[in-house]
């Protein structure tokens, strides 16, 4: 504590509203700078901000590049509020050793949850049919209203099978649906047990899934993992749902798919330029568009938001953590920032 008072306090910049709470417990050892509104920063804004910064807590979508870093001599840490991490050049943050942080783990189930929501949506059409009472259209039952897909007993497919993937699969026992799996790795037979999930080729996956769940992190190799050739070789009557990033799906090739009857139907909480729609999309009545909110469940929030509090604090060296992150996805800084 003595030491604490006698050296200048580390400054810290939250790019977006956190919790109250959260930003109290930055408060206790940093002189914080916290946003009260949520900002669609840029890549020269955020460089701006973090420049005079020893660290930062970052939304998902806060793009830091390799001139913001080579900007900022006093940065230490910068802790994302996020699993996905595509929005940091982990690359140059390493080479100037700054420590990099994620939040994993703690939102694997509620993402898993949402990527049913999204799926069950999708497949049963439940957006069409809000739209069509909010629009007063509802003159009555009739028997061929907007009928929809099959779910239960039907194949399920999902590409990359991290811990999501595997919180995904295990909710499939319920829906009594076979379920098959592409992955760098293959996993280990007792996860493939417990997850009732059986390896498949990108190819196979792509032609016999009836629902494709994508859970793959954005990496240069997965920009377009589903373009118009993959398209192609999925069944007309199958959904797709991304629920991982945008950019990992080709969005015109996706929209020409659902427009001309290639693909049945969509779940889709990430977009290619988000903010921005792919203009085709929002006209396409097959398929449901959420705004990035797979983790958006009240205590996954704070949860993320905990961890990513507790990964800044201890990488400026306070806290029952430090000097040891619990989340470092770059220990080479580590060492070098210590
Ligand atoms: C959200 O998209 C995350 O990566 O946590």
């Amino acid at each position: 504590m003595a030491a604490q008072q006698t050296r200048a306090r580390p400054r810290v910049w939250v790019s977006r509203p956190l919790f109250d709470d959260m930003t109290d417990r930055l408060r206790e050892y940093f002189d914080v700078q916290a946003e009260t509104e949520d900002h669609a920063w840029t890549a020269a804004q955020v460089g701006e901000k973090l420049r005079d910064m020893h660290g930062a807590v970052l939304g998902v979508s806060d793009p830091v590049d390799a001139r913001a870093i080579a900007q900022a001599p006093r940065l230490r840490v910068l802790a994302n509020t996020a699993v996905g991490y595509d929005n940091l050049d982990l690359a140059a943050l390493t080479a100037a050793g700054i420590v990099a942080t994620n939040t994993p783990d703690v939102l694997n189930e509620a993402v898993a949850d949402f990527a049913w929501a999204l799926l069950l949506a999708a497949a049963r059409r439940v957006g069409e049919g809000e739209r069509y009472l909010r629009a007063g259209r509802w003159q009555g039952s009739s028997f061929h209203l907007l009928l929809g897909g099959e779910v239960h007993g039907r194949t399920l497919g999902i590409l990359g099978m991290g811990r999501i993937g595997q919180a995904i699969a295990r909710r499939a026992i319920g829906f009594r649906m076979p379920v098959i799996y592409h992955n760098r790795s293959r996993l280990e037979a007792t996860v493939e047990r417990e997850c009732n999930a059986r390896y498949a080729s990108r190819d196979e996956l792509l032609r016999n899934a009836d629902y494709l769940v994508l859970v793959l992190p954005l990496t240069p190799a997965n920009r377009h993992a589903i373009g118009t050739a993959e398209l192609a070789l999925m069944k007309p009557t199958a959904t797709l749902v991304n629920i991982a990033r945008g950019g990992i799906v080709d969005d015109a090739a996706l929209a020409a798919a659902l427009s001309e009857g290639r693909l049945a139907a969509a779940g889709l909480d990430v977009f290619e330029n988000e903010p921005a729609l792919y203009a085709r999309l929002p006209t396409l009545d097959n398929v449901v568009l959420t705004p990035h909110i797979a983790s958006a469940s009240l205590d996954t929030r704070r949860a993320m938001a905990g961890v990513a509090v507790d990964n800044l604090i201890a990488a400026l060296g306070f806290g029952a953590h430090a000097g040891r992150p619990p989340n470092v996805l770059n220990p080479e800084a580590l060492q070098t920032s210590a």
